[in-house]
């Protein structure tokens, strides 16, 4: 029981990263206006003027999507920063990022200082960049290959815990109000303390301390505390093999990589997963839930809200439970076919809503409709392709831009048509990674490239599991 115990310390402890994450998602939807009263308090203090509405609107916009900017930076650093400090202390030293930002938001209001608020953002969304880039790592890397794909859901599942958490203690009762909504910023310090203390009693990732570190003793010590096994050997040998090959292949430069026929095909694969996820529509949901809600006629628009988390957390664990059994690429896209009726319905029913009102109950099961499918497939599945590629956030583009209020009821036909593009894409292009390990899901890719497979890579078509099929059934 020892060993289990130390797989779940470690697996917790690292996902309390994703579930601030996922609290700094949640956490500014359902006190917008709340927020927003104070900007203009503090114009007014300042200018002895009311703020204009589109300065309001701007600065809002700002400190909403800041956030994605910050984790965009930053996620370019995961691959160095996880090297250079091994994956452990980078998730303790990156808590400061969350110190940092969670101070300086919750102490925005006393200060009068937006500018310390959308700040605070920035480098809360840096500290997610980053965790969003080391949690699925360390997770994917202690995981035993046959619970890789249920510890990895665990992931998704505590970004989701997080938002839920944020819109429950965001409603007016309990912080979201006047005078407390400075505590539900800086909250978001608790799972920061709450990780440092227990990182310590978490072993480094064993993949690292070998392949990158070459330290051997330590990687078997690793992985003795993690599995509970003496016998490590056939563990080791999996590493050894995969690590044989890294050494043997030159570093690539990012331009390089997709010029290389070797690498252009998981490294584009794997940015059009992300993409599926980021851009699918989902974060207009959970960052303006509140004002799409009250627009669609709904009559208390914050529990709504809280309604779309608790859908969302439900969803995510039944993926969770489906992941292993049905395969990731099937959910994908049973998620992301999904997600585009909902879309369409959901659209539908906001343009119907003049002439009939009980369109409003429409939208509403739409929009839980188009959350629970985001979490069959492109919530979860994502981070399992990408957890070794460092890859950018992209929804800001969507905040800056403001679609919502250019298209109005029209946004999410665009995002139909883009989650129709991903599907398609996803049946033809991706291939199933279920139950494999890292070495052999690297070795699939080469060996798909069909004529420039080279002779080292002919040794895993022994393999039986490493025989692919892009288009066949994937329930294997
Ligand atoms: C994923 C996405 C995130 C989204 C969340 C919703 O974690 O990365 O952007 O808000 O799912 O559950």
């Amino acid at each position: 029981l020892l060993y289990e115990g130390t797989l779940a310390l470690s697996v917790f402890t690292a996902v309390l990263g994703s579930m601030e994450f996922g609290y700094n998602i949640g956490v500014i939807n359902a006190p917008q206006k709340i927020i927003e009263k104070d900007y203009n308090a503090t114009w007014m203090h300042r200018y002895n003027e009311p703020i204009s509405e589109g300065t309001l609107t701007s600065l809002w916009s700002l400190s909403v999507a800041i956030f994605s900017i910050g984790g965009m930076l930053s996620s370019f650093c995961v691959g160095f920063v996880s090297e250079w400090l091994g994956r452990r202390k980078a998730m303790l030293i990156n808590n400061l990022l969350a110190f940092i930002g969670g101070t300086l938001m919750g102490m925005s209001k006393l200060c009068r200082s937006f500018e310390m608020m959308i700040l605070g953002r920035f480098i809360i969304g840096a500290y997610c960049g980053l965790a969003s880039g080391l949690t699925p790592m360390y997770v994917g890397e202690i995981a035993p290959t046959s619970l890789r794909g249920a510890l990895g859901t665990l992931h998704q599942l505590a970004i989701v815990t997080g938002i839920l958490l944020a819109q429950i203690l965001g409603l007016e009762s309990l912080l979201g109000s006047d005078e407390l909504w400075p505590v539900l910023m800086g909250f978001t310090i608790m799972p920061t303390v709450l990780q440092m203390s227990l990182l310590p009693f978490c072993p480094e990732s064993p993949r690292f301390l070998y392949i990158i570190r070459c330290q051997e003793h330590h990687a078997k010590s690793g992985l003795r505390r993690l599995t509970g096994r003496q016998d490590v050997g056939d563990m080791l040998a999996e590493m050894k093999e995969e690590k044989r090959r890294m050494d043997m292949e030159r570093k690539v430069s990012i331009p390089e990589l997709f010029r290389s026929s070797l690498y252009r095909q998981p490294i584009i694969i794997s940015i059009l997963l992300q993409l599926s996820q980021q851009l699918s529509g989902i974060n207009a949901i959970f960052y303006y839930s509140t004002s799409i809600f009250t627009k669609a006629g709904v009559q208390s628009p914050v529990y709504a809200t809280v309604g779309a988390g608790v859908v969302n957390c439900a969803f995510t664990v039944v993926s969770l439970f489906l992941v292993e059994r049905m395969g990731r690429r099937t959910l994908h896209m049973l998620g992301l076919a999904g997600m585009c009726i909902c879309a369409i319905i959901m659209t539908i029913a906001l343009a119907l809503l003049e002439t009939v009102p009980s369109m409003s109950y429409i939208s509403m099961l739409a929009i839980f409709g188009f959350v629970a499918f985001f979490e069959i497939g492109p919530g979860p599945i994502p981070w399992f392709f990408c957890s070794r590629v460092v890859l950018s956030r992209s929804e800001s583009l969507f905040d800056i831009f403001r679609l919502q209020d250019l298209c109005g009821p029209y946004v999410f036909l665009i995002f139909a048509a883009l989650l129709l593009f991903f599907l398609i894409f996803t049946f033809f292009r991706v291939p199933e990674t279920q139950g494999k390990t890292f070495d052999q899901i690297a070795a699939n890719f080469h060996h798909n490239l069909g004529g420039t497979m080279d002779m080292d890579l002919d040794m895993d078509l022994d393999k039986p599991s490493t025989e692919l099929d892009y288009l066949g059934d994937d329930s294997n």
